[in-house]
């Protein structure tokens, strides 16, 4: 199938403008591009307006590309007149199944009408797009590309196919998201809930006990996280921080320390038994994540990049407070 650059995608369609879709639309916007909406509610067109107005001071301090237009926008009737002339398509409808099924087969055939290379991603949070794709005649085009809120600000996108998805969709998905300077997670197999929002998922479930068991207040959990290791992870994910907690030892020494206290009762949640193979595993994904720097300069990189995080939401808050 003939393929154009993904760089020639100059439209797309933002099909359901609410928080995600509207957030999608002025990060397209932001990067150079127009977009086509179409959203069913009689007050979509304002409240979009709001969302793009609010992301602009951001997005324009985060860097616009040349052109870009935050009036390069119309909605249109119907959401196959939206798709209609577009180059890529994002749906960002409510999270409901039969609502996203009935929406992806109709998406489907306006993207195949609108081009060859013509890919369909749903914003959707956690349905597999196999259980999505049931009413399309023809789901090759559909993926999930996953976002984060605001999707204007946080970068990161996971995109993953269903079984009817073509290879060439999910790779073309993921090399336009990339373009536009997002950083994407490409699965290759379906996983409810995805990557990141499995680890929101734990995290939150635990709070949840937490909070029902009488064990620790909504604030406490919330401080633990903002002042404790929410702190890192800007920096290093759970796996890399974790290796600096093993010091010079790195990850093997971490695991060989605490592999024990995975059988504690820290979490409701069951942890996995680590053998050998998981151990070794992770300890290669340590050196990988490492990317061959010594464990003094990963140190001081954290270091400096939790100071600038914290003084950076501190100017933040204090700012904040004074537009309150
Ligand atoms: N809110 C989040 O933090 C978040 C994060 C990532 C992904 N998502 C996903 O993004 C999608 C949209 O969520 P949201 O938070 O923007 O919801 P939302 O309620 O803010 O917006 C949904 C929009 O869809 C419109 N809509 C209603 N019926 C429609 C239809 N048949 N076709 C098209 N649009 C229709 C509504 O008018 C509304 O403007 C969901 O799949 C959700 O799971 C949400």
């Amino acid at each position: 199938m003939p393929e154009r650059p993904v760089s020639e995608i100059r439209t797309v369609a933002c099909i359901g403008a609410g928080v995600i879709g509207a957030g999608w639309a002025a990060y397209f916007l932001a990067r150079g591009l127009r977009v086509r909406a179409w959203d069913p509610a009689p007050d979509a067109e304002d409240k979009l307006r709001r969302v793009i107005d609010a992301a602009w001071p951001a997005l324009t301090e985060l860097g616009l590309a040349d052109g870009a237009d935050p009036h390069a926008i119309a909605l249109f009737p119907t959401a196959a007149e939206a798709v209609s002339g577009s180059g890529f398509v994002q749906e960002s409808a409510p999270e409901d199944l039969d609502l996203k099924r009935a929406l992806l087969a109709e998406l489907a055939d306006a993207a195949a009408a609108a081009g060859p290379d013509v890919v369909v991603a749903s914003s959707t949070s956690g349905y597999p797009m196999t259980d999505m794709a049931t009413d399309a005649t023809d789901p090759s085009r559909l993926v999930v590309g996953h976002p984060f809120n605001p999707p204007y600000l946080i970068p990161l996108v996971e995109v993953v196919g269903g079984e009817q998805t073509a290879a060439w969709a999910t790779a073309r998905a993921a090399a336009f998201y990339r373009h536009i300077g997002k950083s994407v997670i490409e699965m290759d197999q379906e996983l409810p809930g995805f990557i990141a929002n499995r680890l929101q998922e734990a995290i939150w479930r635990e709070a949840l006990h937490m909070v029902a068991a009488g064990e620790a207040t909504p604030e406490e959990i919330d401080r633990s996280i903002t002042d404790g290791p929410g702190l890192r992870w800007p920096v290093h994910g759970p796996c890399l921080t974790f290796h600096l907690a093993g010091g010079e030892g790195g990850m093997a020494h971490m695991l060989d320390h605490f592999g024990p206290s995975l059988q504690s009762p820290w979490t409701r949640l069951e942890a996995p038994e680590l053998t050998r193979e998981l151990r070794d595993d992770m300890v290669a994904g340590a050196e990988v994540s490492a990317g061959g720097r010594p464990m003094a300069e990963l140190v001081a990189e954290r270091d400096r990049a939790v100071i600038a995080v914290r003084r950076a939401v501190q100017e933040a808050r204090a700012a904040g407070a004074g537009h309150s």
